[in-house]
């Protein structure tokens, strides 16, 4: 890995520990974070002192610290290499397995089994005869889909659907189609953070305004920032924003419409969430279906993984169809086409939506209660979101900016979870942790347990440490 590169991931990584900590903190977050992978060579002392204006002992000493962590090694003359240390396995978890509260997403839907019976076989089996490459999809699947946004108010024919795979790719493929490098792209803050890595790779040069859990859309600053950036796309979740669980209004909803038209900026919808509803009360239409009213352009991305099964991989997007054609043009560097079965799997379900939904909508309440009354419980100091009524995460407040160190505790006790600032772009959210309603609720409250007895050592350390910081400038 070059340093220059290094230096772009670790963003704002300064604290108000010596450097050689909060650079070695700041690496370890990455790592566990997955956005430096193990085994990987990190840049030589030198290079990375200078890419960073620091001293080559401060890097040396962090890049000790990390050895002695457990978080790299170093083979004589060939540098030092990055690892994992294995966490040790949560204290009572059956089997001794780790706790993942790294992803937001549910086991597969009941009715999945249903699913594979002899005449889904037999339908695939009828496709032996073709070449099974289809660059946008089977046209069953594109029909259910095309059905799936009619009965959501957004009239769609199958020609508007390219199937991929994994939402994921969508939301790739969708922003290499629409950003030229060096584009701006608008981004909510906090976010998905793998879209925000899908925009980068893209070429995009990202630009924020915020979405909180009390206030949702900070609409007067997103209007500024497309009047003044015009960005070319705008990635946004309107239904159960990942991580904050908001979703927009009626007139967020036409606002930000309106300002995408003005600016011609492509607005990408990302609603593999949009079906959580755990108890909304309200039925709100998908931007798509009010943007001609607005003269905007609304490219939509959908996902079977959080309502049939993630691991499917099965996700689509929905734009115009010229758009369509060229996504599906380009997608040969990319993956070409995406497996027959389990499209055909998804074209048999996807007409059980409204079902399904009903399923997601008790996992999810019995998670977010297990959650709330947990923390209300064992972590008086935080700030459970007010109001949740979808979605499959909880961004809670910590009253106190150790999100990355309550992260690196939790892993050496065998709770994987994602930091605030792994949800930003600049390393904020440290007063912020996502916690997975979504998670088995067994997982979920070993995982709350595992960090509620961390809490107290994390806040104190934190505490004495902005007393100092506080006293030096009193
Ligand atoms: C908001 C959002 N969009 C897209 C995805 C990608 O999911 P998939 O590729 O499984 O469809 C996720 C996964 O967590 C997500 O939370």
């Amino acid at each position: 890995m070059g340093a220059r590169a290094l230096r772009d991931l670790l963003g704002d990584w300064r604290s108000d520990a010596p450097a050689y900590e909060a650079l070695s903190d700041r690496v370890r977050l990455l790592l566990l974070d997955g956005r430096v992978s193990s085994g990987i060579r990190l840049p030589a002392e030198r290079e990375l002192a200078d890419a960073l204006a620091l001293s080559r002992t401060t890097v040396a000493a962090a890049y000790r610290r990390l050895r002695e962590t457990g978080y790299a090694s170093s083979v004589q003359g060939s540098g030092t290499t990055t690892r994992l240390p294995n966490a040790r396995p949560a204290a009572g978890v059956p089997g001794g397995t780790l706790i993942g509260f790294t992803h937001a997403s549910l086991p597969a839907t009941r009715m999945l089994p249903s699913a594979l019976d002899d005449e889904l076989l037999a339908d695939y089996r009828s496709h032996f005869g073709t070449l099974g490459y289809d660059g946008i999809g089977q046209l069953e699947l594109r029909e259910a889909i095309a059905d799936w946004y009619g009965r959501r108010g957004l009239p769609t024919d199958p020609e508007q659907i390219v199937v991929t795979t994994g939402s994921q790719s969508a939301i790739f493929l969708a922003a290499k189609a629409l950003v030229n490098r060096g584009d701006r792209a608008w981004a909510e803050s906090p976010s998905y953070p793998n879209a925000y890595d899908a925009l980068r790779d893209a070429g995009a040069r990202l630009i924020t305004t915020p979405v909180t859990v009390e206030d949702g859309w900070d609409l007067p600053a997103l209007e500024a920032a497309f009047q003044r950036s015009a960005p070319a796309v705008a990635y946004t979740m309107p239904d159960f924003q990942n991580p904050t669980g908001r979703s927009m209004s009626m007139r967020d909803r036409e606002r930000i419409l309106e300002a995408a038209a003005a600016a011609g900026t492509v607005v990408i919808a990302d609603e593999a969430t949009a079906e959580l509803d755990i108890d909304r009360g309200v039925v709100l239409p998908p931007l798509g279906a009010l943007a001609e009213a607005h003269g905007a352009e609304v490219v939509h991305i959908g996902s079977a993984s959080k309502q049939i099964w993630g691991g499917l991989r099965i996700g689509w997007l929905r734009a115009t169809p010229q758009l369509a054609r060229r996504i599906a043009a380009q997608r040969g560097s990319t993956d070409l086409a995406v497996p027959v079965f389990e499209q055909l799997v998804v074209a048999r379900l996807l007409p059980h939506s409204a079902e399904i939904a009903e399923e997601r909508r008790e996992q999810l309440r019995v998670g977010r209660e297990t959650a709330r009354t947990m923390i209300s419980e064992l972590l008086p100091d935080w700030t459970f979101p007010p109001r949740l009524d979808g979605g499959l995460a909880a961004w809670v407040n910590l009253g106190a900016p150790v999100s990355s160190q309550l992260a690196l505790a939790a892993h050496a006790r065998g709770l994987l979870v994602a930091a605030g600032p792994r949800f930003g772009i600049d390393g904020a959210f440290e007063r912020n942790l996502r916690i997975p309603i979504a998670a088995d609720p067994q997982a979920l409250r070993q995982g709350i347990e595992v960090i509620a007895e961390l809490w107290p050592s994390v806040h104190r350390l934190a505490r004495a440490e902005f007393e100092s910081y506080a006293g030096t400038v009193a």
